[in-house]
């Protein structure tokens, strides 16, 4: 399944211009555009002109504005599974991550539905230990009850977003769930307790990183910008390039690829 990427130019756009307090007319003014910059006009010169005045590449939002960015291809790893669900009018993403030789695993988030995943832990024979919840937003959780009643697994989330039914952690916290080893790292702006969970044991590293940051884009930063650019920045674009990066919306990416093309981090 191919999932479309979250964001478009215009999206990155609106979401460093809020997150900077930049308005339509005072960015139009600064990049010495005439009228307001709109889908159907991002061409390569109002970009280049725009870009600098909110910190992001021009060169990326170039690429993401002629459809020419694309997903990293990632196949298919042992031990994860990624749950695409629908959620009103958008889709969110759950998954499933387990040890390949105990059958132990752990839930990452619930989506829309948790139909799906408990039909693949069934076929695969797999035990779900533990539920890990990257923030608190209602997509993100929506089947928590049924998820948490029909496993009988303890649920933890940040202890800066408490969830009915689930147990508060601080960062740094640490699980072990068969020969899988997860470590918690607080990665707020877009809520104000978002976790990225990264998870070693399988081929490669894993981020489970909640809204804190897409495939070519990231989360809004809704209780702050600078916290979700500075958290995205430490606390994942550190991990190892090859490192799969799993986001609660749009397709998977590596650490390396957003590194190199996401607009809001590449070469700004
Ligand atoms: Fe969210």
């Amino acid at each position: 399944m191919t999932i479309p990427l979250e964001d478009n130019a215009g999206d990155i756009i609106g979401k460093a211009q809020r997150g900077l307090g930049i308005s339509d007319s005072q960015l139009a003014e600064r990049a010495g555009l005439t009228g307001k910059l709109r889908e159907g006009n991002f061409d390569d010169e109002s970009l280049g002109r725009v870009a600098p005045i909110l910190n992001l590449s021009a060169t990326a939002l170039r690429k993401l504005a002629s459809g020419k960015w694309e997903a990293e291809k990632i196949g298919e790893i042992d031990g994860l599974a990624m749950f695409n669900t629908t959620y009103g009018d958008m889709t969110v993403n759950a998954y499933l991550v387990w040890d390949p030789s105990t059958h132990d695993a752990v839930a990452f988030d619930t989506g829309a539905d948790c139909g799906g995943m408990l039909a693949r832990a069934q076929s695969e024979h797999l035990k779900i230990k533990l539920i890990l919840l990257t923030h608190a937003h209602p997509d993100h959780v929506a089947d928590l009850e049924r998820l948490r009643e029909t496993t009988g697994a303890p649920v933890y989330i940040s202890e800066l977003e408490p969830e009915e039914g689930a147990d508060p952690i601080a960062e740094g916290k640490r699980f072990e769930v068969g020969s899988l080893k997860i470590e918690t790292r607080l990665t707020s702006g877009h809520s104000p307790g978002g976790i990225t969970y990264v998870v070693t044991g399988l081929a490669k590293p894993l981020a489970i990183v909640g809204d804190s940051l897409f495939a070519g884009s990231m989360g809004g930063g809704n209780v702050s910008y600078q916290d979700a650019l500075r958290n995205n920045r430490e606390k994942i674009l550190t991990l190892p390039d090859e490192t799969i990066v799993c986001p609660g919306h749009g397709p998977l990416t590596t650490v390396g690829k957003e590194k190199r093309d996401n607009p809001f981090f590449a070469d700004v």
